[in-house]
């Protein structure tokens, strides 16, 4: 089996995308034109040749544009059902999606019309697809505590579907801490913790997650490399890590594919996972992000499976479920 046959037979759990960043300029317009909402750009081509992003910043600039469209449940629908497809072409039989309820709420839209969209998505993907899904919240770190709160409060009612909470948004300027204190309280209403660190923040982002966050997972972290302790800390726990290849690329956090980290990160026992994050605008699925770093990186045939096991391995689905995919990944 060749190496591109090999990343689209493995079974794979996507663990880091935000469903907001899976919104292709197709749907954008289609659902602009229903909601006869005014975007900034003439043509799909138009909305492309924006996409060139020199960091994170630059990038959310256009990523909360963009969402301000989505307005009805059937927005939400529409745009969850559009990566579902994208999953089911791309083997991914296990999806773990962030969604940011404070850009939509913050625009008037009901936190229910986001969730009850999603959540009816992720119910036909897994009747129509046989895909599973879990949802996580993300608290945009760019606002303040009280909000972050406010938004955890919006969310108990909702409390058995969805799995967890995260925190993304502009990172420098925004340390973990910040948000202790919302952590600690969504901790004991029963939610998984995720947090990004260590993306454009340094190794110190990624302690504060770890210590003050207390999380299950680490989104991005791939700057945890510049600090040795942390490495220990990381593999010691098998504190996984979400990886976001052509992401990072496309942020410029990192200058070209064949200086990524992934594989040095694996070969030195942390689990690193792959994942898209935001693919309609970083150029590419969750197999577009097996094949860069495969070409660029030379990773062997067992790399990628231990790749795929990591995404189980570092999932929120049961124990049972982790060993079926397991196996299945093993015997190819
Ligand atoms: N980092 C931080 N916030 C985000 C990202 C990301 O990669 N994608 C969407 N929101
Ligand atoms: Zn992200």
């Amino acid at each position: 089996m060749t190496q591109l046959d090999l990343i689209r037979a493995l079974p794979k759990a996507e663990l880091h995308v935000h469903i907001e960043g899976t919104f292709e300029p197709e749907l954008m317009f289609a659902i602009a034109q229903r909601n006869q909402i005014e975007i900034a750009y003439q043509s799909v081509e138009e909305v492309r040749q924006a996409y060139n992003f020199h960091n994170l910043q630059s990038f959310l600039d256009i990523y909360y544009a963009g969402a301000k469209v989505l307005i009805l449940e059937q927005d939400f629908y529409d745009l969850a059902w559009a990566y579902f497809e994208k999953c089911a072409e791309d083997n991914v039989v296990h999806t773990e999606m962030f969604f940011d309820p404070q850009t939509h709420t913050e625009r008037g839209i009901a936190f229910a019309t986001v969730l009850n969209g999603l959540k009816r998505a992720c119910d036909d993907a897994k009747t129509k697809l046989g895909i599973s899904s879990h949802l996580i919240m993300c608290f945009l770190r760019h606002l303040s505590e009280e909000a972050a709160f406010k938004t955890l409060e919006q969310a108990l009612p909702y409390k058995d579907q969805i799995i967890g909470v995260g925190l993304d948004s502009s990172e420098v300027g925004h340390p973990p801490e910040k948000f202790a204190r919302v952590f600690a309280k969504a901790r004991e209403a029963g939610f998984l913790i995720v947090a990004h660190a260590g993306e454009e923040g340094p190794a110190d982002y990624v302690w504060q997650a770890l210590d003050m966050l207390k999380v299950n997972r680490i989104d991005h972290g791939v700057r945890s490399e510049e600090d040795p302790e942390l490495m220990q800390r990381l593999i010691r726990d098998k504190m996984p890590l979400t990886v976001c290849p052509l992401s990072n690329l496309k942020l410029c956090v990192v200058d070209d594919m064949r200086e990524h980290n992934i594989r040095r990160l694996l070969q030195q026992g942390v689990k690193v996972t792959v994942n898209s994050d935001d693919p309609s605008y970083f150029g590419g699925y969750m197999n577009d992000n097996f094949i860069a770093i495969t070409q660029a990186l030379d990773l062997t045939a067992d790399e990628l499976k231990q790749l795929a096991i990591n995404s189980f391995e570092a999932s929120f689905i049961s124990d049972t479920e982790k060993q079926m995919w397991i196996a299945k990944i093993q015997a190819l």
